[in-house]
């Protein structure tokens, strides 16, 4: 398995192009199936989490043409309704088909997918909204059965915001007879994006984006070709990271609109934020304030940036407390930052306290899901001495080439391949 290398001390100067996001592209690329014909998608992010949702919908019988950061997708050749253990296991978010293939084909069975690291990861909420579709879902043997003659419209309430819950369902409902409204939808900026995608290909969606859509069925959705909006995570990755390294980083093809929340928490650190239309310029400074940060649902702070906000809150002045709301186990980067020296108490499962120090020191420390591991990396970033990340597969499944865009920005960083 690869490692990542680093020797900390730098600070970032330069430019970073963002790619586009996995979390949108995602859903986009689920989208599809509920096409009878061929979908183009442009800006897709070159990512394994990508690589293994294109297997799963060649495996459905999908032609699928994926150049450069471009994707063509056929879902007229669809042939088969069953999304096999061996490919949702890889990522978890392959339960977005189960929607697309229910309202289009009437039927669909995917494989249960497991929880990961960061927590058990239920999909009751999508389960308990498609059978008020009209769907017969049951669970067998680790798969997901659901049939419907033709889904109809319906009244739904979430009782948590779930973002693929929310992409799922409104996915569903585009084809459904009638109207179906959707409560406690979750708001993120990418249900909003692909909510236009809908409407793009003929569907009837209104209220995307705030906690009330409706979806008006219609009879089929038709080719449309689609754009990728930018990874609102990965700008903030690199937000975070020009902060932890004193550093001057202008992160350009950037949405600020929907990284709001990333910017207040970074301004409060005293870190400086210039906000342009579609780029930023992050301007650290010698000793970061300590905040204290709470995930919340979007608009809320991401629960996506709280690692790297941790291994920026190592070193700041004074002391931190961090509460992770959405997921039961996201603090597994904080025992690696433990091994380079960090203070950080955890309590009650979900609260971390941190209390900053004057540097970490490089150490050999071990990724454990997504986003620890560009924990891990701005640690490394700003350490004293080298640090050795592996499991850097982790990071391979939502990062675009991020050694090679840390190294453009002065980052001395280097991929060990294990052959
Ligand atoms: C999406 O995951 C993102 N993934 C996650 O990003 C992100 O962390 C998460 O939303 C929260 O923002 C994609 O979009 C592909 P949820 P999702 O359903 O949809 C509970 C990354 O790093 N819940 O919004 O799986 C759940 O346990 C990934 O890119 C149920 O109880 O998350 C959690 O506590 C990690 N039952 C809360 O809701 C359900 O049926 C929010 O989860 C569904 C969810």
């Amino acid at each position: 398995m690869d490692k990542i290398e680093i020797k900390g001390g730098n600070k970032l100067e330069g430019e970073v192009i963002i790619s586009g996001a996995k979390n949108a592209a995602l859903p986009f690329i689920a989208s599809t199936i509920l096409v009878d014909g061929k979908t183009s998608i442009t800006n897709v992010p070159s990512l394994m989490d990508i690589k293994s949702i294109l297997l799963l919908l060649q495996n459905l019988g999908a032609k699928c043409e994926f150049n450069g950061n471009h994707v063509m997708i056929d879902g007229s050749t669809i042939n088969n309704t069953q999304a096999d253990y061996d490919l949702v296991r890889k990522m978890r978010a392959s339960i977005l088909v189960l929607g697309p293939l229910v309202a289009r084909f009437g039927y669909a069975r995917v494989s249960l997918p497991g929880g990961c690291a960061i927590g058990a990861r239920p999909v009751d909420l999508h389960l308990k909204a498609l059978e008020s579709l009209g769907a017969d879902v049951s669970i067998e043997h680790g798969y997901i059965e659901a049939k419907a003659e033709r889904l109809t419209g319906s009244e739904i309430y979430f009782d948590t915001p779930t973002v693929t819950g929310t992409e799922n369902i409104m996915m569903a409902a585009t084809l459904a007879k009638g109207v179906t409204v959707l409560r406690n939808s979750a708001r993120e900026p990418e249900i909003l994006a692909l909510a236009e995608v809908l409407n793009s290909m003929g569907a009837d969606i209104k209220g995307a984006g705030t906690a009330i859509i409706q979806i008006k069925g219609v009879k089929a959705l038709k080719s449309t070709e689609l754009s990728v909006i930018p990874d609102r995570i990965e700008a903030g990755t690199y937000m975070v990271a020009a902060a932890a390294t004193c550093g001057d980083v202008v992160i350009k093809g950037c949405n600020p609109d929907h990284i709001g929340g990333i910017i207040s928490k970074l301004r409060e650190t005293g870190t400086m934020v210039d906000v342009s239309d579609h780029s930023l310029r992050v301007r650290g400074i010698k000793k970061v304030k300590s905040v204290d940060i709470k995930t919340l649902p979007y608009p809320g702070f991401p629960t996506d940036m709280q690692a790297q906000f941790m291994a920026l809150m190592t070193i700041a002045d004074g002391s931190s407390m961090i509460h992770e709301t959405i997921f039961e186990n996201r603090f597994t980067h904080a025992n690696e930052l433990l091994r380079m020296g960090a203070d950080i108490s955890i309590s009650d499962g979900n609260y971390a306290r941190v209390r900053g120090i004057k540097k970490l020191q490089g150490a050999q420390i071990m990724a454990s899901d997504l986003r620890a591991s560009a924990s891990l990396v701005i640690a490394g970033l700003m350490a004293h001495g080298t640090t050795s990340i592996s499991r850097v597969y982790h990071m391979d499944r939502g990062y675009d080439s991020i050694e090679k865009k840390f190294l453009q920005i002065g980052a001395d960083i280097r991929r060990i391949r294990d052959n």
